[in-house]
């Protein structure tokens, strides 16, 4: 993902005079009584909805199920009911993202944490989730309109609500500055190195030569991405910007929040000039992204024991319980996915990675996260649950 993506009510001072100059700061200050009206708060309210109203068990689950992290929020998953316990999962052709993701490998990640996180929140009403995935085969080197996962909720009463319920609501990506002293205590790595139930692996580290070398991949890797104009014009064309666009379209990467709608009313939000390298707005971008990917003291990785997909499946899965168990432990965590895509200009970003955590072939990296302590992130939006739905 391309830009620091945020939807926070808290830009810095200093930020906006960087941005934008000291001189019109001054028209921010006095737009700042319409800037409280700019909150995109419905594009926030499926957070608020997650569990509530729904009488079906199924779409009980499924209010929390939308609110999986999943590549560039294209919250890719469609869903049809069947029956009386069914669920047929789908990948929404619209929702792919070619350039960074050729093969669906992150968009299957986020598909199976999205299954997860539907598991988890069906636990509490004393439901098993039997899960067929790709039940009419694996659908590669794309995922097409074959299902991906054939879904139902059982009646068992050995299920005992899953304790990262409680952290679902509360679980974010985090891309903020993290703290660079702040280090994760052993006992956390412990807990986290075990949450994966499903077949990945995790590994972590906060030994700070390992920190900076990884650091430094993850952040050559973000550069290259930013100066490929294919991969930053897909982040770019996914931006909503604003809380009209945010509302219309509550995916991909929301720019919301007073900073950016300050920077939207004096037009210095400009598709065009994002992307020509000469622009100010360009160069003050790949500033603005790379500078908090140079922040934090530790680094996370799932590793899957092949990558087809099952194995990216098992990733999501896994990837969604440590996500919510960094949650739990108030630790941060940004995925930093770009030296993991699988296109010619990443290449060697993509092996120095595998080497320096030494996985090889058949085995690879699914999930590189920054760790650390960062501030408190809103939600990112999502579509209402309906509009996820559609006709069997
Ligand atoms: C497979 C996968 C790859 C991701 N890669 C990135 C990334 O490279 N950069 C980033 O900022 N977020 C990344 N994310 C996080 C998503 O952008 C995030 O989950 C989504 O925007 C929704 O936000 P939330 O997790 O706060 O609900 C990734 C998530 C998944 C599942």
């Amino acid at each position: 993902m391309t830009t620091n993506q945020t939807d926070s009510n808290k830009p810095t001072r200093r930020g906006m005079l960087k941005v934008i100059g000291g001189g019109v700061i001054f028209a921010a200050a006095g737009a700042g009584g319409y800037l409280v009206t700019r909150d995109p708060s419905t594009a926030r309210q499926p957070w608020l909805n997650a569990g509530q109203d729904e009488v079906d068990p199924r779409r009980r689950a499924l209010s929390y199920a939308i609110l999986a992290p999943n590549p560039h929020n294209r919250q890719p998953w469609v869903i049809e009911l069947r029956g009386e316990g069914e669920i047929i999962l789908y990948c929404d052709a619209d929702r792919h993202i070619p350039h960074t993701d050729p093969f669906d490998r992150q968009i299957t990640i986020g598909l199976g944490a999205f299954i997860e996180t539907l598991v988890i929140a069906a636990s509490q009403d004393g439901f098993r989730v039997d899960v067929q995935a790709f039940p009419e085969g694996d659908a590669m080197p794309l995922l097409d309109d074959r299902p991906v996962a054939n879904i139902r909720l059982v009646k068992d009463a050995s299920i005992k609500a899953d304790p990262l319920l409680a952290q679902i609501a509360h679980r974010r990506s985090n891309r903020d500055a993290y703290s660079l002293d702040r280090q994760l205590p052993d006992t956390a790595i412990a807990a986290l190195s075990n949450s994966a139930i499903h077949g990945a692996n995790i590994g972590i580290t906060k030994e700070v030569q390992k920190v900076a070398r990884l650091r430094e991949i993850g952040v050559e890797a973000m550069r290259i991405e930013y100066v490929t104009p294919r991969t930053l014009g897909e982040s770019i064309d996914l931006m909503r910007i604003g809380k009209s666009e945010i509302i219309a379209n509550p995916d991909g990467i929301s720019l919301g929040g007073p900073f950016f709608e300050t920077l939207a009313l004096l037009g210095q939000l400009n598709r065009d000039a994002m992307r020509d390298p000469s622009s100010f707005a360009w160069k003050t971008g790949l500033d603005n992204t790379l500078s908090p990917l140079k922040t934090g003291t530790a680094y996370g990785w799932l590793v899957s024991e092949g990558n087809n997909r099952l194995d990216q499946i098992i990733a999501g899965r896994d990837y969604a319980r440590f996500n919510l168990k960094a949650t739990e432990l108030g630790i941060s965590i940004h995925p930093n996915s770009q030296a993991l895509q699988e296109y010619e200009e990443m290449k060697p970003q993509f092996n120095s990675v595998h080497a320096e955590l030494g996985i090889s072939q058949p085995q690879r990296v699914q999930m590189f996260v920054r760790m650390g302590y960062g501030s408190t992130v809103k939600q990112s939006p999502r579509w209402p649950l309906a509009n996820r739905i559609r006709k069997a």
